[in-house]
């Protein structure tokens, strides 16, 4: 992988030069307004935290009005064609506001910056800088070429970036549960996925700053935190590969820190401190991760573990680097070390390269056997650069990719359902997270298998624990009363 060589190291773009943009008419004493726009996965929106923290730090306070702002930043995502296409139509909405307010700044941050980087302003108009997400410590830079009338790009995608000596600002949150990003990039090489090519090579962030960050989340009434990653079972840290960038590292102490102990060390901070994480990958998931879950009650009871496809031709298509029986040992280690109680959730692609009927048929059989408790399911977008799209022909019509999908989802709903029914008349202990969506007098918050319950306000206020004897459900919610 040398995605490094083609990326351009910050650069102004000298084509850009000719002062299309009009210096900016701030006022020098207003602070300037800035709002943030988030799409794609939880590491986006934990990188958006951080972009935050850069930018406040610049003097930028937040609104979350784009016709207030003078600097609208999108951190975007490039997994599938739709996610591309759902940010070019936003980025109408933003053309038409620069008509009526022309030293607006727009700027696209994340995985499509890091995919299309100058093409994007080629492309489009509207936008005057491109960073990805190895580069957001060079915001302030970009912002003042722009200042200066000039468009403004950084795609360098480093080997050793981690943020980790950057507080995050917790956007948008209740309070209660936060994204610790334990880890950058991702080394494997699944041929369908766009991710090492927008995230660079995977790298592990100093383990003591990740318990500092989530000490300090828990000091300030958190009570949940996930750890995340791509690939969060690959995580590992050695004192010696400590960066410049991180400051806070430990070097005193020098033991490699696997995923297991991390794990263990943040469970240490609170026993009434729960702990997620994700994504887990089936190739890397070990037992010493699941005995440690089992130690931990707080470490939720709960497993990402995408399977993509449940036939070993597709699956060695895919370069997941396990087959189906690989996959299923790993379930049946799951269920022999943590119960029947840990839940189990994964990520489908319907219609890859050459899947035909049968090998659909084998991915509709392995959820028969593994009874997933929720699922996320794609049909599968080809992505320019990655492997299938230039070794694999997108041969399965979409109307079959779509066909597909729609029985992947319709078993996934049935084994949901079936999952939830088993919950009714059992208690359950819940962390109250918020208001319910639909009624200001009810409450909502996840059990420890990451199950939604919604049950009557009553007294009962967001931040703590309840048991909540579970009455009813559908397919995505249970709801209940919550019981003395
Ligand atoms: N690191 C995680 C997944 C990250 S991307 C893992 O390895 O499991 C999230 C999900 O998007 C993937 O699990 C996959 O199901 C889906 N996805 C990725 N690339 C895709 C593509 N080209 N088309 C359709 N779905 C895709
Ligand atoms: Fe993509 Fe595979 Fe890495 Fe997940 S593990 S981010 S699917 S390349
Ligand atoms: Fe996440 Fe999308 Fe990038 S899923 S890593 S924001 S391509």
């Amino acid at each position: 992988m040398h995605m490094e060589q083609n990326t351009l190291i910050s650069t102004n773009c000298s084509a850009e030069k000719s002062l299309s943009k009009p210096l900016s008419t701030h006022h020098p004493q207003l602070p300037r307004k800035l709002y943030i726009e988030n799409y794609g996965c939880q590491m986006n929106f934990s990188d958006s935290e951080i972009v935050a923290s850069i930018m406040a730090q610049q003097g930028f306070v937040f609104t979350n009005q784009h016709h207030e702002a003078d600097l609208i930043l999108i951190n975007t995502c490039a997994i599938r064609d739709k996610a591309e296409q759902t940010i070019r139509n936003r980025l109408l909405v933003f053309n038409q506001q620069k008509i009526s307010q022309p030293d607006l700044i727009v700027g696209i941050l994340g995985c499509m910056a890091e995919r299309l980087k100058t093409q994007l302003l080629e492309e489009e108009k509207v936008v005057d800088l491109v960073a990805g997400p190895d580069a957001y410590r060079d915001l302030p830079r970009l912002i003042s070429q722009v200042d200066q009338g000039y468009k403004a790009v950084n795609t360098f995608l480093s080997k050793e970036e981690t943020y980790a000596d950057i507080a995050p600002i917790r956007l948008h949150s209740s309070g209660v549960t936060a994204f610790i990003s334990i880890m950058r990039g991702c080394n494997n090489m699944c041929s369908f996925c766009i991710v090492p090519f927008t995230r660079g090579r995977e790298r592990s962030r100093d383990p003591y700053s990740i318990v500092q960050e989530a000490k300090k989340l828990f000091e300030a009434g958190y009570k949940e935190i996930t750890l995340l990653g791509q690939n969060v079972d690959s995580y590992s840290w050695h004192p010696s590969v400590a960066s410049a960038t991180d400051p806070l590292s430990n070097k005193a102490n020098d033991q490699v820190i696997h995923f297991s102990q991390l794990l263990a060390m943040v469970a240490e901070i609170d026993p009434t401190l729960r702990v997620r994480f994700s994504t887990s990958h089936p190739k890397d998931m070990t037992d010493a991760v699941l005995y440690t879950m089992k130690r931990y009650p707080n470490i939720c009871k709960h497993i990402h573990l995408p399977v993509q496809s449940g036939n070993s031709r597709i699956l060695a298509l895919m370069n997941r680097t396990y087959d189906r029986a690989w996959y299923l040992e790993r379930i049946q280690a799951i269920r022999t070390i943590l119960g029947p109680f840990c839940a189990i959730s994964s990520d489908m692609i319907a219609g890859f390269c050459s899947e035909t009927e049968a090998e659909h048929h084998d991915t509709l059989s392995l959820m028969d056997e593994v009874q997933y408790d929720f699922s996320f399911m794609f049909y599968y977008s080809q992505r320019p650069g990655t492997l299938a799209a230039r070794k694999y022909p997108d041969d399965v019509p979409e109307t079959v990719k779509k066909r597909r999908l729609s029985e992947i989802i319709a078993k996934q709903r049935a084994h949901a359902l079936m999952h939830n029914q088993k919950s009714i008349d059992q208690v359950h202990q819940v962390l109250i997270e918020k208001r319910s969506k639909k009624s200001e007098a009810f409450l909502q918050g996840r059990t420890s298998q990451n199950k939604i319950v919604v049950f009557p306000k009553e007294n009962y206020t967001i931040g703590h624990y309840v048991d909540v004897h579970i009455t009813n459900c559908n397919a995505a919610t249970l709801f209940g009363t919550v019981v003395a």
